[in-house]
C-alpha cells in the first residue's frame, strides 16, 4: 500500500470536510456536467475517502466496492468527480477494466463538444494535449476521428504504446503558433466589428444555464431570413432587431463551470474576451437549478477576474431562466427583491418574458447612446426616416426649412448617418 503524500493529506482532509449537503450538490454538478454532453447515468456512488493513497487514490475495500458496481452496470466510462494523477488513472483502470476520466478530463471534454470558434478549438486541442502529454492514453471519445486530434494510444486493455513525447511537445509548440495567428486575425476582426454599427449584447451564465436556448428563441426570426450580412461573422454572433425597430448583435459565449482546469483558463478568457466590450451583458441563470445561488456567485467571481466590476456595471442584466420548471410561488420569490430592468424572470424555452427582456436591452442600449442634434431639411423624408428607425427621437421642432431633431444614438449609428447624409451633426 503506498503512503500518503502531504498534500494528498489536505485533500483527504477537504474531503472530510464536506457536508452531506455540499457532497449532494457535488453530485447534481458532476451529473448535470455529464449530461451536457449527453451522457448518460448509469449509477452514482459516494465515496468518503479517509484517506488518499498516492498509487490509486481510494483504499482497497472502496475498490472492490467500485469493481463490482462496474461489473453490474457496465459502464462504457467512470467519472470520478475530483483530480486523479496520471498513475491512479491508470492503477484504477486497469483494476476496474473500464476508462476513467477525472473533472478535469469531463470538463475538457465539453469544451471540445462545445467550442465554435477557431481560437476556441485550438485552445481546447491545445489543452487537451498539455492534460494529455503526462497521461498518453487514449481520449475516451472519437475526438481523433472527429476533429483530427493528437492521436492518442493505448488505453485500458489495450496495449501501452509509448508514444514519444517530444511528438506532442512538436504539437504543442505548433498549435500555440497557430494560436497566436488567429489571434493576431481575431484583433483584426474585432475592429472591423467594432465598426459593424450595432450595440453588442452578450449572453454568459453558468453552464446549461440555457444562453443558447435564449439566443436561438430570440434570434429564430433573424435566421430564417439567413441574414447574410453577418454570415462572415462568429457563428456564435447573430443580429437581433429589438421591438423599436433598433438592431444589435447577440453574442453567445462558452458557459462557465466551477474550479475550471487550469488548462483551460487560457481558452476560456479568450471567448470571454468579448463580453468585456459588450454594451449589454445578459447573465442568464437557470432558477430550476437548487445550487443557482451558488453558480450565480461562481459566474460574477469569474467576471471579476475578467475585470467587469459585477455590482457596479450599469450593462449587466439577471435573467432568471427556466421559470416553467417552478411553481409559482417560488418564481416570485426566486429572484430577491424585484428590481425592474435589472431582474427578469423568462422562459426561453417557452418564449416567456422575453417582451419585458428585449425591452430592458433597448433601454440599456438607449441609454449608452448620446443625445444629438441633427438638422433635416424638411423635403427629406428618408433621412428623416433613417433617424426614426436606428436612434430614440426626443423631440422634434418643425421649421419652415429644416427639422431640427434631438435625438439620442449610439457612436456607430451616428457615424453611419453621418456617411449616408451629408447633414450636420452636432453633441448635446
Ligand atoms: P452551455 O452551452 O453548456 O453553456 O449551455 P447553455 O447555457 O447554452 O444551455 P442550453 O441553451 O444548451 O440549455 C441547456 C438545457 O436547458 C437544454 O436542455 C434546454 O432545453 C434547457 N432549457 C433552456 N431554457 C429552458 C427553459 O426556459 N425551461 C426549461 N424547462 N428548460 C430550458
Amino acid at each position: 500500500m503506498s503512503l500518503v503524500q502531504p498534500s494528498q493529506a489536505d485533500n483527504a482532509a477537504r474531503y472530510k470536510a464536506k457536508s452531506d449537503d455540499d457532497v449532494l450538490k457535488d453530485c447534481a454538478e458532476i451529473q448535470g456536467l455529464a449530461a451536457a454532453i449527453s451522457l448518460k447515468i448509469l449509477y452514482t456512488h459516494r465515496v468518503k475517502p479517509k484517506t488518499i493513497f498516492a498509487g490509486s487514490f481510494l483504499g482497497k475495500g472502496q475498490r472492490e466496492t467500485i469493481a463490482e458496481l462496474v461489473e453490474e452496470y457496465e459502464p462504457d466510462v467512470l467519472i470520478f468527480n475530483g483530480t486523479l494523477s496520471p498513475l491512479q488513472q491508470r492503477n484504477l483502470e486497469k483494476q476496474w477494466r473500464v476508462k476513467v476520466i477525472d473533472r478535469t478530463g469531463l470538463i475538457l471534454e465539453i469544451f471540445a463538444e462545445r467550442a465554435q470558434t477557431k481560437e476556441g478549438r485550438l485552445q481546447v486541442d491545445l489543452a487537451m494535449l498539455e492534460y494529455q502529454k503526462s497521461r498518453l492514453v487514449r481520449s475516451w471519445t472519437h475526438l481523433e476521428r472527429q476533429r483530427g486530434g493528437a492521436g492518442f494510444m493505448g488505453g485500458p486493455g489495450e496495449t501501452q504504446i509509448e508514444i514519444d513525447r517530444r511528438i506532442i511537445s512538436d504539437k504543442i509548440t505548433k498549435l500555440k503558433a497557430e494560436i497566436d495567428k488567429v489571434k493576431r486575425t481575431r484583433d483584426l476582426g474585432r475592429k472591423s466589428r467594432e465598426r459593424v454599427p450595432f450595440p453588442i449584447v452578450a449572453l454568459v451564465g453558468y453552464t446549461n444555464a440555457g444562453k443558447s436556448t435564449l439566443f436561438n428563441t430570440l434570434t429564430d426570426a433573424d435566421v430564417m431570413a439567413k441574414d447574410l450580412l453577418f454570415a462572415t461573422l462568429d457563428p456564435t454572433m447573430r443580429r437581433l432587431t429589438l421591438p423599436n425597430g433598433h438592431d444589435v448583435i447577440l453574442a453567445d459565449t462558452v458557459g462557465f463551470i466551477k474550479n475550471l482546469p487550469t488548462q483551460l483558463v487560457a481558452a476560456f478568457r479568450s471567448t470571454l474576451e468579448q463580453v468585456s466590450y459588450a454594451d449589454v451583458i445578459l447573465h442568464v441563470i437557470d432558477v430550476s437549478q437548487e445550487e443557482w445561488e451558488e453558480q450565480r456567485k461562481n459566474v460574477i467571481s469569474i467576471m471579476h477576474d475578467l475585470g467587469i466590476e459585477y455590482e457596479e456595471d450599469e450593462r449587466v442584466i439577471e435573467v432568471y431562466n427556466k421559470i416553467d420548471a417552478l411553481d409559482d410561488e417560488v418564481t416570485s420569490t426566486a429572484a430577491g427583491p424585484y428590481v425592474a430592468d435589472k431582474k427578469i424572470p423568462v422562459s426561453a424555452l417557452r418564449g416567456e418574458g422575453l417582451d419585458a427582456l428585449q425591452d430592458a436591452i433597448q433601454k440599456l442600449c438607449l441609454k449608452e447612446s448620446t443625445p444629438f442634434v441633427i438638422e433635416v431639411p424638411v423635403w427629406d423624408g428618408q433621412a428623416a426616416a433613417w433617424l426614426y428607425e436606428h436612434g430614440h427621437i426626443v423631440s422634434r421642432e418643425d421649421g419652415e426649412e429644416n427639422i431640427s431633431f434631438h435625438v439620442r444614438m449610439n457612436e456607430a449609428n451616428c457615424g453611419k448617418f453621418k456617411q449616408k447624409f451629408p447633414y450636420r451633426v452636432l453633441q448635446e
